[in-house]
């Protein structure tokens, strides 16, 4: 939407669209009732104005109304302020209000998306939303297949379940029609590309029940030798669950490291997979992550597309995942109105001209725009709207390329819809996807959110660069003024690296302090000051940020660099192996005096001076 003005988007800190707001849900709760009444207007009531009147029932709305204040006043009492600015700690803020107000006038109906019959509507607003989210990630709208899912975990179960089933496909279609690949070694048809394996379940498309049952599916995983994944240390815990879920392994989850800037080492990814080729061992997948959990750091897919054409070149092809759960809506801010991914200098003035992202900043780096592009020409990717799409839970999502790969997870349950229907109906959701029942209402809200922002630099990639350029404000801060005088005390400030996109992680530690348990001691108390704990009341703190370790056992000596910037020893990360570090998300578009007159920012570091202040008092 050209002119956007995002002031109008969200509730706001202090629910100043009030007014708005109420309007509209008063609006959709009278149409809501005005539709019930109008299904057979001559049906009488069931309820009558006598029943109402009885004591049972005055007693009946009583405890409702009882059970209510009382859930209202456990809310407010310990509920996380995502909508304020003092809010910076997980990835997640206020959401948008258009989606917010969808999700809720869609619930009144309780649509259930598992299959069209039970959800006329939504069912097609999520296949929108599925090729919106397909073509934000660069794929064709028409033949790409995207849905919803309850989460990004659950999107990155459904991308290796479809890449794991796919891998075991050309060694049923040997035993079903070998002339069909015919030529091709065992070592062949394990590493054939997706894209190749695609196109032949295509030619066998009549046969699908019997490559199914010759596959993985049919014959569980005893005959088959799947392979590994690889993933960065930063992967999110979710993969772990996933190769355990689908019969992986943890053993064949390879753990790639990453480089100083959290990225993961290209070198390092290209060496293991040698050796897994040279072992005779299979590639089931590699993972790309796009925005990290912890840093939202973006990892080179763009290198991992060209080692993947390296390795073709020797008759070795894999999966491509990217886990965009958190990043992927960030896409956005590259594209413009009609989609197009900008080129790199006209990015860098749009984004400056719009007074979105200050050139001075020099955001993105040319890796983390290479990054984005290459988006375009993986596989799948997991990109969830409860994340930075603003909408509300449960909403992630999953991506594919390509449509045909879920007729490799598809299954019918003919109470709810034919096998019949499957290749004319594509709305039958819940037979390509690993849930059932499902709410059409988190469809409705991130439908909304698309048809109002757009998908584009215009709309979504205004706010995200808004975020990301809070991030950058911030770090500079850091990196201008990294010393916080307390009395005659010294401490340092500094981030564990440059954002690539919105979070900042970062430590504080005293100037004279070379032990690394006071410095991470130092730390916890400030995180007890701005975290939340059951214990306090959530209005007692002036900012809240989040917190995390980084351990020996994910990132190996990584953290050892930034410690150098303390001047912490070798020696002392050797005997404890972890740093305990702040963290936080930049997604209120309130927190920079862009859009207010007060400097959020600017507090949040006074507001770190008055807590060492508090922690030499307690001392
Ligand atoms: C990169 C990444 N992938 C997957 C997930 C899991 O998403 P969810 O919590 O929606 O299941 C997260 C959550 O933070 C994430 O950051």
């Amino acid at each position: 939407m050209k002119n956007m003005n995002f002031e109008a988007l969200f509730l706001g800190p202090k629910a100043e669209n009030r007014d708005f707001f109420k309007e509209i849900l008063n609006f959709v709760v009278d149409e809501h009732i005005h539709w019930r009444r109008n299904f057979h207007p001559d049906d009488v009531p069931s309820i009558t104005l006598a029943d109402q009147r009885r004591e049972d029932f005055i007693r009946t709305q009583q405890k409702t109304q009882e059970v209510i204040l009382q859930l209202s006043s456990l809310l407010k009492k310990s509920s996380i302020p995502w909508h304020s600015p003092r809010y910076v700690g997980h990835m997640t803020s206020d959401i948008l209000m258009p989606a917010h107000l969808a999700y809720m006038f869609t619930m009144l109906y309780n649509p259930n998306n598992v299959a069209w019959e039970a959800s006329p509507e939504t069912t097609r607003l999520e296949i929108e939303v599925g090729r919106d989210l397909a073509q934000l990630m660069g794929f064709d709208r028409e033949t790409a297949f995207g849905h919803i899912t309850s989460g990004g975990s659950l999107a990155n179960v459904e991308a290796l379940w479809i890449a794991r089933n796919l891998k075991s496909v050309p060694l049923a279609i040997r035993e079903i029609q070998p002339e069909l690949v015919a030529g091709l070694s065992e070592r062949e048809l394990q590493h054939l590309s997706p894209a190749r394996v695609l196109g032949l379940v295509d030619v066998l498309k009549e046969r699908m029940t019997e490559i199914k049952e010759r596959s993985v599916r049919g014959r569980g995983l005893k005959p088959f030798q799947l392979g590994k994944i690889f993933l960065p240390e930063t992967k999110h815990y979710s993969w772990v669950k996933a190769a355990d879920l689908l019969g992986i392994g943890l053993e064949n989850v390879v753990q790639v490291r990453v480089e100083e800037n959290y990225r993961m080492d290209m070198t390092d990814l290209e060496m293991k997979l040698q050796q897994t080729v040279d072992a005779g061992d299979p590639i089931l997948a590699v993972v790309g992550v796009v925005g990290t959990t912890e840093e939202a750091a973006v990892d080179p897919i763009d290198k991992i597309i060209e080692l993947r054409s390296e390795f073709e070149k020797q008759g070795v092809s894999f999966y491509i995942h990217v886990d965009a759960a958190y990043g992927g809506y960030a896409r956005s801010v590259f594209l413009n109105e009609e989609s197009q991914f900008l080129p790199y200098e006209e990015l860098l003035d749009t984004l400056d001209e719009k007074s979105i992202i200050t050139k001075n900043f020099g955001w993105p780096s040319t890796q983390v725009y290479n990054a984005f592009k290459a988006v375009a020409e993986v596989d799948s990717v997991t990109v969830d709207p409860h994340k930075l799409g603003y909408i509300p839970y449960q909403a992630g999502a999953v991506v594919f390329r390509d449509r045909r790969a879920r007729q490799l997870i598809s299954y019918f349950a003919p109470y709810v819809f034919s096998e019949d229907d499957a290749d004319s109906n594509s709305l039958l959701l819940g037979s390509y996807i690993v849930e059932g029942s499902k709410a059409g209402a988190a469809a409705a809200a991130a439908w909304t959110a698309h048809q109002v922002l757009g998908l584009n630099v215009e709309g979504y990639g205004k706010i995200i660069g808004e975020g990301i350029e809070g991030a950058q404000r911030f770090y500079q801060h850091i990196c201008e003024e990294p010393l916080i005088r307390v009395g005659d005390r010294s401490f340092r400030i500094a981030a564990l690296t440059e954002p690539d996109m919105n979070i900042i992680v970062y430590a504080l530690n005293e100037e004279s302090n070379n032990s690394l348990e006071q410095m991470n001691d130092l730390n916890r108390r400030i995180k007890e000051k701005l975290c939340f704990s059951p214990n306090k009341s959530v209005y007692v703190y002036d900012f809240m940020v989040s917190s995390t370790t980084l351990e020996h056992a994910e990132y190996g000596d990584q953290p050892q660099k930034f410690l150098d910037k303390f001047g912490i020893p070798e020696s002392e990360w050797e005997a404890s192996h972890e740093v305990f570090v702040m963290r936080s998300t930049i997604m209120s578009p309130y927190l920079t005096e862009d859009f207010t007159d007060v400097d959020y920012l600017g507090q949040f570091f006074q507001n770190l001076e008055k807590l060492l202040q508090e922690i030499i008092k307690e001392e």
